[in-house]
């Protein structure tokens, strides 16, 4: 079974629904009134498997980073559910939010969003310092074996290559064990061989350690790293693939608009 769209909410609610990460129940998004007034979500229902690794695809606007920004509770929706395991965002008020968003969600933003003047290591424990939590020492060792940047973790940001980069960034996002990691073009700035060691670690982590993950990509290739891809048009879900191949994505997209070209 796959649990994207298109899906019906009961079945995403049922008793057959399986072991869903995270689950968006017919949620629309508009932004702006008047003239300026933009449906980015059109009544999406999706259900995202745990310990998967999920693609999100589709042309520029089309709500792609709106929807992994409501899926991790960054920015509220205007109507219908998410739910991040069976707790039900729009039910928490803002201290609620604030702590399920530091405790279960991860987010890898295009930006590295790393601190200049600390180390790698203090980067990658940078949210568990602050919530106070120690970090699992043995976990953190894997995570940091895994995403390979044992001789690196004294750098400073600016010492390190885009990839390395955007590696701590994975790291920071896995240190804490989060229930699902949400990535909006993660190897969107890299070249492309950086942003096959990004894309290899995060798999990696999905295969090795069962992290649930979803990522936003342009890139046919990239795509073809996750298990599944769910495309998105006009703030709707208009496809899916289980086991994808950056040939078999690429055939699909050319019935879409291309983003900046097919970049
Ligand atoms: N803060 C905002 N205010 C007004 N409109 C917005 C805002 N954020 C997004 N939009 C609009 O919502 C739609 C979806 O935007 P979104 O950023 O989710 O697209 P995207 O699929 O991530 O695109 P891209 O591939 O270019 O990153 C677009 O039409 C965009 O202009
Ligand atoms: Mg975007």
């Amino acid at each position: 079974m796959t649990y994207s769209a298109p899906i019906t909410e009961e079945a995403l609610t049922g008793p057959e629904a399986g072991d869903l990460a995270a689950r968006a129940l017919q949620i629309t998004k508009v932004y702006g009134s008047g003239d300026a007034r933009v449906t980015a979500l059109d009544g999406v229902t999706l259900g995202i498997p745990r310990g998967r690794f999920t693609a999100i695809m589709g042309p520029s606007g089309s709500g792609k980073s709106t929807l992994m920004h409501c899926m991790a509770g960054l920015d509220s929706i205007d109507s219908g559910r998410v739910l991040i395991g069976d707790v039900e965002l729009n039910k928490l008020d803002d201290k609620r939010l604030t702590r399920l968003r530091r405790d279960k969600i991860g987010f890898i933003f295009q930006a590295f969003n790393l601190v200049p003047t600390l180390t790698a290591l203090e980067n990658i424990t940078l949210p568990m310092d602050i919530a106070g939590r120690k970090p699992d020492k043995e976990w953190l060792d894997q995570v940091i074996d895994t995403v390979g940047l044992r001789p690196r973790l004294g750098h400073r940001p600016s010492e390190l290559s885009g990839g390395q980069q955007q590696r701590v960034a994975c790291a920071r996002a896995l240190a804490s064990k989060p229930e699902i990691i949400f990535a909006d073009e993660p190897t969107g700035n890299l070249d492309s061989r950086s942003g096959s060691e990004v894309l290899e670690f995060l798999r990696d982590s999905v295969r090795r350690m069962g992290q649930t993950i979803v990522m936003v990509t342009h890139d046919p290739a990239a795509a073809a790293y996750a298990d599944e891809v769910i495309f998105l048009s006009d703030g709707r879900i208009t496809d899916t693939m289980v086991e994808p191949t950056a040939v078999k994505v690429l055939e699909r997209m050319k019935g879409f608009d291309l983003p900046g070209g097919g970049a």
